[in-house]
């Protein structure tokens, strides 16, 4: 039995002939092949080899990747992917393996995760972190260091995880809404968040990339995501976003062939986006995932999280009436959690997120 590890460069395209573009549909059909196994044999959680490609492009130059594919005696059986912060946390660096079930326990895990650290670790990272999908299982639990959350501890993740040294620092809830079910109450939920905010905020809602009398704000507020968020123990260095960081992140959306929905509150004395919210899917019948949802620390207790999330699903019900939304919030994040619930999300399954931090030789 051998095996081979291989690197996955960013090809030019994700669809041609070339070797490139080939391992990038290896490497995505080993990912899919996982991660549908994960979910039960839910096909909605795939990605598309497009979808891949244009997150991978969108990354050059703000992180440095590593994307490798186990060869098992030749045959295609895990997937490695580290990243490291080029533009901040250029000392932390995310690590994810995954092995197809047929291959597990022959130490096809192991090594691509031995691969992964040691080449981040050339690269300068002195402290890795995991963010690990838990499902449900029956047994042992874990609870959260911050007293919110607990895992199944019997898992073959946990146990890859703390034999690599990993500690579990916070869990976050993946949970799921169906507009068909939620949106007969939305516009009471719209109509009660915007008699809190009028006529001091008004909202508004756009698809695909920002107006230009936007993008400035409205990036100024994603560096604050980075800071403002809940993240427990989990080591991070705060983001710098502008104009262009903003455009990066939409056409790594838009090339991906996603559509990308945005709500946005504005206050109306200065014109500056408060608050925003980011919804993107593939379109009808394929599922809508819930991007980054903020509220300027100074314009908090008016109800914007809930009057920029209730237009934004409103706006996607126009588009897509039977969709299914996905996030994945803190469990210590209870106003944000607080929102979701009252719109309707069901938790689905619980991650992990997981850290190991050496001290800098
Ligand atoms: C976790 C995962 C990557 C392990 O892959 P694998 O190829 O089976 O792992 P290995 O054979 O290299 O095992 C390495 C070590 O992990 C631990 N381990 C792995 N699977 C285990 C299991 N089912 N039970 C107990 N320990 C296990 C053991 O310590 C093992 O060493 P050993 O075989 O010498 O006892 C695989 O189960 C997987 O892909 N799971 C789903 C995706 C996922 O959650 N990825 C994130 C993982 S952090």
């Amino acid at each position: 039995m051998t095996i081979e590890i291989i690197d996955v460069q960013v090809p030019a395209a994700w669809d041609d002939d070339s070797e490139g573009a080939r391992r990038l549909r290896m490497l995505v059909d080993v990912r899919n092949a996982v991660v549908v196994d994960g979910w039960g044999g839910d096909e909605s959680h795939a990605f598309s080899y497009r979808e891949a490609w244009a997150q991978w492009q969108s990354q050059v130059g703000e992180s440095d990747d590593l994307r490798t594919v186990a060869l098992l005696d030749g045959v295609p059986a895990g997937r490695g992917y580290a990243s490291r912060g080029l533009l901040e946390g250029t000392t932390i660096a995310e690590v994810d393996v995954m092995v197809l079930p047929s291959a597990r326990r022959r130490g096809v895990g192991a090594a691509l995760a031995d691969d992964l650290v040691a080449r981040m670790r050339e690269r300068g990272a002195t402290t890795f972190q995991a963010w690990v999908d838990h499902h449900p299982e029956p047994g042992p639990t874990m609870p959260s260091p911050t007293g919110f959350g607990e895992i199944p501890a019997a898992s073959a993740q946990v146990a890859l995880l703390q034999r690599y040294g990993f500690e579990l620092e916070q869990i976050e809830r993946a949970s799921e809404l169906r507009l068909a079910a939620a949106v007969p109450a939305l516009a009471a939920h719209r109509a009660d968040a915007e008699a809190h905010a009028a006529p001091r905020y008004r909202v508004e809602t756009w698809e695909g990339r920002a107006p230009a009398e936007r993008v400035a704000s409205l990036a100024a507020l994603h560096a604050r995501m980075s800071t403002d968020a809940p993240s427990a123990g989990v080591e991070h260095e705060a983001e710098g976003w502008d104009a262009e960081r903003l455009e990066r992140y939409e056409t790594s959306q838009l090339d991906g062939g996603r559509t990308l929905l945005r709500a946005v509150a504005v206050e109306a004395s200065t014109g500056e986006v408060v608050a925003f919210t980011t919804l993107a899917g593939q379109g009808v019948a394929e599922p809508w995932y819930q991007h980054d949802t903020l509220v300027h620390g100074e314009h908090r207790g008016h109800r914007l999280g809930m009057a920029v999330k209730v237009a934004n699903l409103l706006a996607l019900a126009e588009r897509d009436p039977g969709g299914v939304v996905r996030t994945w919030n803190a469990e210590e994040n209870r106003p944000m959690l607080s929102v979701n619930e009252a719109l309707g999300f069901e938790t689905i399954c619980q991650g992990g997120v997981w850290q190991r931090k050496e001290s800098a030789a």
